[in-house]
């Protein structure tokens, strides 16, 4: 499968922003899914032809200095330095090497988790990914508390704490960051211009506190290999999410892959109204225009494959 380079940078006008609908998505059927060994190998192969998860997880050490100039993926015109936190903080090799797991779940922050009593699956996994250092510990029942990976935009700093503004704020960060111990810390540090300062802050709190996470920071070419295969398969994504990046690399290291909190619709299949996040305030408006995701086209292309058995989608309540 070849993709035309140029497809990259175009965007299409008719599906990125369809009007969120349950309807057609309501029906996944749950209880007669079957895995598809097969057609969950190739997946992984055709993505293989486009982006090596393993590598492009994190940019390593051997590859950079401190002070090397980058071009933000998507802001091509602005840079940034590589700091010597970063640089510090750089994995010497990739944090997933030779990691294969049976078994793993992918957390969404869909409020479709909320009363869903999901924690104790979630936390069966060999190994659980989360998305934007989303709360577990007061949601535990729901959405469990493992944690193996976990993704931390830079505009979380500034959304779920205050900038750091108090110490109170710092302390709430710190806290949070100690309670991954041993885990993967994923941190876009490059995609958009704007986090600088954010990334900053968090990783000179890592050095400070010797806190214990293995931190990565995606590889430049990730957004648009990723970008790239799902396009030659005719998903026409402006910018993928973070759920659906974190598929695209599980692929990778996991046999069966399972998504819990990926419901973006603001009714539940029984019409009754479900939050934007299960964590906080933010509304679906959101998702609108201004945004650059596509996150109904995502879930109705994670729902046909969920039909063919090549992942579980899960949207209803684990008893
Ligand atoms: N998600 C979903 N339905 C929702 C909210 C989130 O399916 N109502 C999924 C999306 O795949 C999303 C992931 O859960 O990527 C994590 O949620 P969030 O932290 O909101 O995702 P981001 O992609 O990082 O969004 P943003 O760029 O706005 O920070």
């Amino acid at each position: 499968a070849h993709v035309d380079p140029t497809a990259l940078t175009r965007s299409s006008t008719d599906t990125n922003h369809p009007r969120p609908s349950y309807n057609d998505t309501a029906k996944l059927s749950s209880n007669n899914w079957t895995f598809n060994k097969t057609l969950s190998n190739l997946i992984r192969q055709n993505i293989l032809r486009f982006l090596d998860p393993e590598r492009d997880i994190s940019i390593l050490k051997g590859t950079l200095k401190p002070g090397d100039i980058i071009h933000y993926v998507f802001d091509r015109h602005s840079t940034t330095n590589i700091s010597e936190n970063l640089y510090r903080l750089l994995p010497t090799v990739s944090p997933m090497k030779n990691q294969h797991h049976r078994r793993c779940a992918i957390v969404g922050n869909s409020g479709i988790l909320l009363n869903s009593s999901c924690g104790p699956e979630i936390d069966s996994h060999d190994f659980v990914i989360r998305c934007n250092l989303a709360p577990v510990e007061e949601y535990s029942r729901d959405v469990g508390w493992r944690t193996n990976l976990v993704t931390m935009n830079p505009s979380v700093v500034q959304r779920a704490f205050q900038d750091l503004v108090s110490e109170e704020w710092r302390d709430r960060f710190l806290q949070r960051l100690r309670s991954l111990s041993g885990s993967v810390l994923w941190i876009p540090a490059f995609m958009a211009k704007g986090g600088e300062e954010r990334v900053e802050w968090a990783l000179r709190l890592i050095l400070l506190h010797t806190v214990d996470v293995r931190t990565a920071f995606p590889s430049l070419r990730l957004l648009h290999a990723v970008r790239g295969y799902w396009l030659t398969n005719n998903v026409h994504i402006k910018r993928p999410t973070t759920g659906l990046l974190m598929y695209t690399m599980a692929t990778r290291f996991c046999e069966e892959i399972h998504l819990y909190g990926f419901w973006p619709f603001p009714l539940d299949p029984q019409g009754k109204p479900v939050k934007y996040h299960y964590y906080d305030t933010l509304k679906y408006e959101y998702t609108s225009s201004s945004s650059p995701h596509t996150m109904p086209l995502e879930f109705r292309t994670l729902s046909t494959l969920h039909r063919q058995g090549a992942l579980r989608l899960h949207t209803g309540t684990c008893d």
